[in-house]
């Protein structure tokens, strides 16, 4: 089968945020301990981070890391987390029914990030907490000296202050599962009063309010509309979450997971530029998708939930999915949907980053390897720069259970002015059939492939585990031609490619 492609740089629809590609680091199973921290390991730097996660993290280019939670936030004691750590609390962390030891914390976690070169993005507990505790760590992180906090901070260690400029009201408070969980009137009102009283202490503050846990939650676009009709003069950002995963082996529908994340994201921009018309406001809130990825829900469910009353572990295996290929393709396929919006996402986290549904995984005392998913996040957040532009695109289609009817083939390009340099990444949701590609690169001028890379493998299940880490990965994609400004490349069955021309 054959798809067509044109691109021209003139068509921009927007310059794209490198907080596209942030990440997302939870005290959640071994994200955390014996993750990115574990002291006793041969890699581990005299602050006990492992050095080859370190370079994992680099390698797969993070922006940002948004934490401490997700869930894990609402019940969080920001305070439990600094000073000397013989002092430091055990608490129950009800979320995941763990113990939380609070041996990292704010002022352990900002100086990984400098060795991974990330932006912190930190949430505040709207849970269980409010305002002051907001105001609190507020002061702590960004209060350069003279005050409690700040003056705390430098004598824990850090002179300088950490400058944080995103900052989460929360987490998923549209979730009964949520400590705190409540009406989006109650949150709307929560969350007004804590951002204006944080925009009180530093007004260069750049803040998130929480939207929908999902496209399919049953408050779903009313919530977004009744936060932000509380919020809208105060926040910056509307969040939203979205997990995909294959449901009874439909592998057609779960290709296509894309098709829904693009739906989600005009949904809420639509909503959110509702709000805006109601009210007559000049200023425009953008999206912060800051969890996305694929995560089998069900798994963890079934096998890995921790209940009993006199069972609450110190760093468990949580959420440790084990990602195959056709895991890859989807998530290659998310971030062209995020690219594609990159006129109003901007700013996303792939949740999570080291073992917990994660691109990096760990072995207590053994290797860290790469994710079949690590691939296409590194190469895309390596070769994305500029701008995104708009694409026609003609592709077969076919019928989803879930999604309706589909294209095959997705694809979106980026360009870079400053370089000159053009990248295209595409993926084909075909179970069967490879795609003959043509790209109509001549309004590029006089362009070349430098590089092309495509991720597939005959077993669409193939993973990369400890005993096999290097099973799956890109390969050079040698199909390729230019001919009278036409790009021809094979795409095949269940890939993600990216191609770099010049
Ligand atoms: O990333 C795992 C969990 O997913 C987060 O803690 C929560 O915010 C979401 O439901």
């Amino acid at each position: 089968i054959s798809a067509h492609l044109t691109i021209d740089p003139h068509f921009v629809v927007g310059p794209i945020n490198r907080r596209l590609f942030g990440s997302f680091v939870e005290h959640l199973g071994r994200c955390v301990y014996d993750g990115i921290y574990e002291p006793e390991h041969a890699e581990a730097d005299k602050e006990g981070f492992r050095r080859d996660v370190i370079a994992l993290v680099k390698e797969l280019g993070v922006s940002t890391i948004r934490y401490p939670g997700g869930n894990f936030l609402s019940g969080y004691r920001w305070e439990d987390g600094v000073g000397p750590r013989e002092k430091r609390p055990r608490r129950l962390d009800l979320a995941w029914h763990s113990t939380e030891t609070n041996e990292i914390g704010l002022d352990e976690f900002a100086s990984w990030l400098e060795k991974v070169d990330s932006e912190l993005m930190y949430a505040v507990n709207l849970g269980t907490r409010g305002v002051q505790d907001a105001l609190d760590v507020l002061e702590y992180a960004n209060i350069r000296s003279g005050s409690t906090f700040s003056d705390q901070r430098i004598a824990n260690g850090a002179v300088e202050p950490y400058a944080i400029r995103m900052w989460c009201l929360g987490n998923e408070m549209d979730g009964p599962w949520q400590l705190g969980h409540g009406s989006p009137e109650e949150y709307g009102q929560l969350a007004v009063k804590t951002a204006r009283a944080m925009r009180q202490l530093d007004s260069t503050l750049e803040l998130v309010v929480c939207g929908s846990s999902n496209a399919q939650m049953p408050l779903f676009a009313n919530w977004e509309r009744v936060v932000l009709e509380a919020t809208y003069d105060e926040v910056d950002y509307i969040s939203c979450h979205a997990y995909y995963e294959p449901h009874d082996g439909d592998y057609a529908s779960f290709l296509a997971s894309a098709v829904n994340m693009d739906r989600f994201i005009d949904s809420v921009v639509a909503t959110a530029d509702h709000v805006k018309a109601v009210r007559g406001s000049k200023k425009t809130i953008n999206v912060s998708f800051d969890e996305w990825n694929v995560w089998y829900h069900s798994r963890y469910a079934e096998v890995d939930r921790i209940t009993g009353i006199d069972d609450w572990p110190v760093a468990p295996r949580l959420l440790e999915d084990a990602y195959s290929v056709a895991d890859a393709v989807v998530v290659g396929s998310l971030l062209i949907s995020l690219l594609r919006h990159a006129d109003r996402v901007t700013s996303a986290s792939l949740a999570q980053l080291v073992n917990v549904i994660a691109p990096i995984m760990t072995e207590p005392g053994g290797p860290a390897w790469r994710q079949t998913t690590f691939f296409p996040f590194a190469l895309t957040s390596q070769l994305a720069r500029g701008v995104t532009l708009e694409l026609k695109l003609e592709s077969p289609t076919y019928d989803t259970v879930l999604h309706g009817e589909v294209s095959v083939v997705d694809a979106v390009a980026t360009h870079d002015a400053g370089t000159g340099d053009t990248a295209v990444f595409m993926v084909n949701r075909s179970l069967t059939e490879a795609v003959e590609l043509a790209v109509d690169v001549s309004n590029l001028g006089q362009v070349a492939v430098v590089d092309a890379r495509t991720l597939h493998d005959d077993d669409i299940h193939a993973k990369n585990t400890l005993d096999d880490p290097e099973r799956v990965g890109l390969a050079p994609n040698t199909s390729h031609s230019i001919e009278d400004g036409r790009l021809r490349i094979t795409l095949p069955p269940v890939s993600w490619t990216a191609v770099r021309l010049h």
